[in-house]
């Protein structure tokens, strides 16, 4: 067993990724497309990701400074044009997603390298990917920067403003898990699929773990 309080040994930011990217697993994945200035589309996954607020409607997701702390493009994009689309893209859409994780150069689209089909999304100016089965429509509220060093963390916090879901997919109350195929992203190249479900009732309010066991209501 160890513990490591990291002002006395700090570990490297290579090894905090590594048990990070292990432990807090598995993590939904973003995958942002964004405009720069001239019009040009960049799309790009990120699994640093989370629902930050529903009233107002706030997502969250976190482009890291790369290893030279140069900025990745969808934060360089995101300050020229503040409007992303957020999609889910289920396992339908894997190899497609991890495509767009390449790392071209700067104006170079993403979705013309992974061969996907640009649509307009309401709201934004920016296009979402055609076939996603669930997108989001965001306006930037805020980056949150971490500093300027490799690994700084970028916390983009952006408003959905508009909302695509195939009809297949909502009856208005519950997204369908088995239409959908969401996947979660685990270490390195591992991903994993939600299909061994198991039910937890929420217990109700007042009762304890302990007077659960008992049978005490
Ligand atoms: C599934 C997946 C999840 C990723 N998650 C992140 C992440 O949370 N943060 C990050 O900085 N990079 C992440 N990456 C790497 C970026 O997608 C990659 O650096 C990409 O080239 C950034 O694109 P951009 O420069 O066009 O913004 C992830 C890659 C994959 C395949």
């Amino acid at each position: 067993m160890s513990d490591y309080l990291l002002e006395e040994s700090p570990l490297s930011p290579g090894k905090i990724y590594r048990l990070f990217s292990g432990s807090i697993c598995p993590r939904p994945i973003a995958w942002v497309s964004t405009l720069d200035a001239a019009g040009n589309a960049n799309l790009a996954p990120f699994s640093f990701f989370n629902v930050v607020s529903v009233n107002p409607p706030v997502l969250g997701f976190s482009p890291l400074l790369d290893g030279d702390a140069n900025p990745k493009d969808t934060v360089r994009n995101l300050k020229e044009v503040e409007e992303c689309v957020v999609h889910l893209c289920g396992e339908g859409l894997v190899q497609e997603m991890n495509a767009t994780s390449a790392g071209l150069a700067r104006g170079e689209d993403e979705f013309i390298h992974a061969g996907l089909e640009k649509v307009t999304m309401p709201g934004v100016s920016v296009p979402r990917v055609a076939g996603a089965p669930v997108a989001f429509g965001c306006r930037l509220r805020e980056i949150i920067r971490f500093g300027d060093q490799p690994l700084a963390g970028n916390l983009v916090l952006a408003e959905v403003v508009s909302i695509h879901i195939e009809d297949t997919l909502w009856d208005g109350r519950h997204v369908d898990a088995d239409g959908l195929r969401p996947i979660g992203r685990l270490a390195g190249n591992d991903y994993i699929r939600c299909t061994d479900l198991f039910e937890v009732e929420r217990p109700a309010s007042g009762s304890s773990l302990s007077r659960q066991a008992r049978g005490a209501s």
